[in-house]
């Protein structure tokens, strides 16, 4: 059998809720096939960072769209760990990123047109040369519309609280449960009910409920998806 990397290259989107784990799928698929991830939520909290540190009136779409030009992002590789972070004006963000006060921000964000057409038609050109896992909200409904294989992804309420609690408690321990699991909820809310590609599955999408599974099930089981593709 020829080896996996030299076989067709796809375009393999990951979209679902919030702390479902797409990330972490995402980034180990991509590993296996020898493709690029992208994770277009970083995308998203980095502009959001800029707006916070700069006192962008988010109200204000002129005010947004002066700033949205003033922002350069991109991924680049980590040498140490591997992983593929967002650099924002060529200041590596990864750490700034994950905290609550831009969580808290990020939905309203990422609901502006103008700065969903900025970040699509760079995620667009990023998946130009294919062999590409990339995960969001829209990536199978917006951004790739065509792509060859399209994950949904899902997971208890509960335990996607308790997942979010455990990634970030470990860096701040005075975290309480109640404010995770409120701004889930909120962003969950916002993600799907906003008027510019809001969340929701791809008609061609196959969904993964990750809630009962192992990391490597998951993985096995998108992995298995992913070869049936790019031997078609
Ligand atoms: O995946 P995440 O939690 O890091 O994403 C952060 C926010 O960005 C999330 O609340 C919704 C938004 N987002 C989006 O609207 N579209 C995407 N393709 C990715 C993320």
């Amino acid at each position: 059998m020829r080896q996996i990397e030299s076989m067709k290259r796809i375009i393999i989107t990951v979209d679902g809720w919030s702390s479902c784990g797409k990330s972490t799928m995402a980034r180990q698929l991509a590993k296996q096939l020898n493709y690029i991830f992208i994770d277009s939520g970083a995308m998203y909290r980095a502009i959001t960072l800029y707006f916070l540190r700069n006192n962008t009136d988010i109200k204000d779409l002129t005010s947004v769209i002066a700033a949205l030009k003033n922002i350069q992002l991109s991924f680049q590789i980590n040498s140490s760990n591997g992983n593929n972070e967002i650099w924002l004006n060529g200041e590596n963000v990864e750490q700034f990123i994950r905290g609550m006060e831009v969580a808290e921000k990020v939905s309203e964000v990422a609901a502006i047109k103008q700065v969903r057409e900025f970040a699509v038609k760079q995620q667009q050109m990023i998946g130009e040369k294919k062999g590409i896992v990339m995960d969001g909200r829209d990536i199978g409904t917006a951004v790739f519309p065509n792509a060859e294989l399209k994950i949904f992804m899902t997971a208890d309420n509960e335990v996607r609280v308790l997942r979010r609690f455990k990634e970030l408690s470990d860096k701040n321990p005075s975290i309480h449960i109640e404010e995770i699991r409120s701004n889930l909820a909120q962003r969950d809310h916002m993600d799907s009910t906003r008027e510019v590609s809001p969340l929701r599955k791809a008609e061609d999408a196959v969904v993964l409920d990750n809630s009962h599974l192992t990391p490597d099930e998951q993985l096995q089981l998108a992995l298995g998806w992913a070869r049936e593709k790019i031997q078609d």
